[in-house]
């Protein structure tokens, strides 16, 4: 099935490789116009490279006030935002189980990402009051 995202205007969070990167590939060959940020300026720029649909900064999303400049310049790029991809994230430690430490895994919350909140379009939206209201949601459980 083709994807068909023409004229869709998108936000992608650390697509400066991995899953991040690939969706950019996909979005862009289905026509979409796509702003990302990633904390690798050398990563983001060569998912950049190439495409004359896909703008970006380097943005760290683990603090939440970058996604105000992050909201500002994609918003300035792409003239409004349809969809966003909250990518970034962390699997935790990928260890053996028996050797994962009580470090690592209570380091855990601290090194995941801060958008569930504040990477949400809502917060960024004129129309915060009814936005709000449309996207109360669970925040805790199921990342
Ligand atoms: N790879 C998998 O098998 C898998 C499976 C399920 C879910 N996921 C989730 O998918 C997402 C992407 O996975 P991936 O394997 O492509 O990740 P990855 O580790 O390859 O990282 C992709 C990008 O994230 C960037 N990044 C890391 N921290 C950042 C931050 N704080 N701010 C901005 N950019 C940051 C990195 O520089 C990198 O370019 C993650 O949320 C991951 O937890 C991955």
């Amino acid at each position: 099935m083709a994807l068909e995202l023409s004229g869709k205007r998108v936000i992608i969070t650390a697509a400066g490789g991995g899953i991040g990167r690939q969706t950019v590939k996909l979005f862009s060959e289905a026509g979409a116009k796509i702003y990302i940020c990633d904390i690798d300026e050398e990563g983001l720029n060569a998912t950049i490279a190439g495409h004359d649909n896909v703008g970006g900064m380097v943005a760290d999303v683990s603090d939440p006030a970058a996604f105000d400049t992050l909201f500002e310049r994609a918003d300035a790029y792409l003239g409004g935002l349809d969809f966003m991809v909250n990518n970034a994230g962390t699997a935790g430690p990928t260890a053996p189980i028996e050797e994962v430490t009580l470090e690592d895994w209570q380091n855990l919350p601290k090194r995941q990402p801060n958008q569930r909140i504040f990477g949400h379009p809502a917060r960024h939206s004129a129309d915060q009051g009814s936005r709000r209201r449309r996207h109360r949601q669970p925040l805790l459980g199921g990342w």
